[in-house]
């Protein structure tokens, strides 16, 4: 499938230089990257065919079948299938190697088929070759057979490289910080799946204007694809949850045929991909356009908890100081309205030293996201010493301090509350699950949010499903 518009040409002709400068700067040598493989779904249908995401970050080329050589000196490669009258009748157009330096600004191009004996000649006498490590089936070794090749020459002066290193975590700090070009896709990805959250919120509220009974979790999920498609994003960005009711306190629930009715909460976690963009935003609103009270109060704290997480997203500031700031406005607020017992866990310090708070939010509130919905880089800092921080599960570690941002990355702020049943739980809580998830730029001064165009406030919500 064509995976829509890519970053020009000159825009990947400077990433490239940026990476080749990168290798020059870490000794020399040679980048080999694979695109991602064909997958067979069954027979001889394939899964919907995507592109590995560093591949597209450096070429703009979507077809299966391709690979770039980089060298330290900025020349580039590309290794892609020849044209083919028979094949493009069946499965569309090829660049083919003639026309992929003029569209695609690599310095030359050849038939796959010509990569291990190019890849030789090009390794010959590198100082190291460059690979993702842990990425592609096989590619190791291949590697390695291209390496005994050179070895069967060394009477003849021909030296393999001495070192092999790991290429993804040059390209990962790249993609770390988004250029306009990324930032402007992921702005308007951003906007296709906050309009598909509100098209999803009219769409429950209607249903249950009309008096209907249930509605199925896939029925909702078909108004989010819809409004993907129809605004011209490729696909979603990840398995859609759309969770009715209780299911929302599964956190890797995915839409099915259980039926949301009224009086329940929805939790819908969707976003689109667009042009290779990932976007990833959770709204979680009543049914019937009418939060109760105990959902109310729940939201409430939710939101407030992603406010001081949003306000802790700024440069300057590590990126685990907006988990920090949620979990306090969690905890505080469990201790509140009595889902934690203060005589068993003590103050709120004590709550979160001991992660008593797990027991009802027990995931991050956020992750790196870009071209992936767990987009690459590092989460800690890499010119720190470690220390002891909490481990987050009650006990202490030592490790490298979480990093700091910066701007031009993009993070995700998404903190929930998931109440089962349990003894000793206020039951009016009971089956309420929320999470709140927007997506942030992080700014000269702070933040933005580029997923607001759907509403997160309770009585916002409320009012966009009555009307
Ligand atoms: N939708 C995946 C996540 O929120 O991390
Ligand atoms: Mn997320
Ligand atoms: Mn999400």
């Amino acid at each position: 499938m064509k995976r829509g518009a890519a970053a020009s040409p000159e825009v990947c002709a400077l990433r490239r230089t940026r990476l080749a400068e990168q290798l020059a700067r870490h000794g020399g040598g040679v980048a080999v990257l694979p695109t991602a493989p064909e997958r067979p779904r069954s027979g001889d249908s394939d899964h919907p065919y995507r592109h590995d995401s560093h591949f597209h970050y450096l070429t703009g080329f979507d077809e299966p079948q391709a690979w770039l050589l980089l060298d330290a000196s900025g020349r580039s490669t590309l290794l892609c299938r020849e044209k083919n009258t028979e094949r493009e009748i069946w499965d569309g157009h090829r660049v083919g190697p003639e026309a992929a330096p003029a569209t695609l600004g690599v310095h030359d191009a050849h038939p796959v088929e010509a990569l291990d004996k190019l890849a030789a000649e090009r390794l010959a006498n590198a100082s190291a070759v460059w690979f993702p490590f842990g990425l592609h089936d096989g590619l190791q070794a291949r590697v390695d057979g291209w390496l005994a090749e050179l070895r069967t020459r060394e009477r003849s002066g021909v030296q393999p490289p001495a070192m092999q290193r790991d290429l993804s975590p040059l390209l990962s700090e790249m993609r770390l910080v988004k250029d306009e070009s990324e930032l402007g896709t992921m702005r308007r990805a951003a906007r296709i799946s906050a309009g598909a959250h509100a098209r999803a919120m009219r769409y429950c509220a209607e249903h249950f204007r009309g008096g209907s009974a249930g509605l199925p979790e896939y029925r909702i999920e078909a108004e989010l694809l819809h409004e993907f498609r129809r605004h011209g994003a490729q696909a979603p960005a990840y398995g859609s949850i759309v969770a009715a009711g209780a299911n929302a306190c599964v956190l890797h629930y995915a839409a099915g045929d259980a039926e949301l009715r009224p009086g329940e909460l929805c939790l819908i976690d969707a976003g689109c991909e667009l042009d290779g963009y990932a976007s990833d935003i959770t709204r979680t609103f009543p049914a019937d356009g009418r939060f109760s009270a105990a959902q109310r109060e729940l939201y409430e704290l939710v939101l407030a908890a992603q406010q001081a997480a949003v306000a802790a997203t700024r440069p300057g500031a590590r990126k685990q100081d907006a988990h920090w700031a949620a979990v306090r406005v969690l905890s505080q607020g469990m201790l509140d309205c009595g889902l934690l017992d203060r005589r068993k866990v003590g103050d709120v310090d004590a709550v979160i030293d001991s992660a008593a708070y797990r027991a009802f939010y027990m995931h991050g509130t956020g992750h790196w996201l870009g071209r992936d919905v767990h987009d690459v880089g590092d989460y800690l800092a890499a010119d720190e010493d470690p220390v002891e921080q909490p481990d987050g599960l009650g006990g202490r570690v030592v490790k490298r301090p979480s990093r700091v941002l910066q701007p031009g990355m993009v993070v995700t702020i998404e903190p929930g509350l998931y109440v089962r049943p349990a003894e000793g739980v206020p039951e009016r809580y009971w089956n309420i699950g929320i999470r709140i998830e927007d997506d942030a730029v992080v700014t000269a001064s702070g933040c933005e949010l580029i997923s607001r165009d759907v509403p997160v406030d309770a009585r916002e919500i409320e009012a966009l499903m009555r009307a």
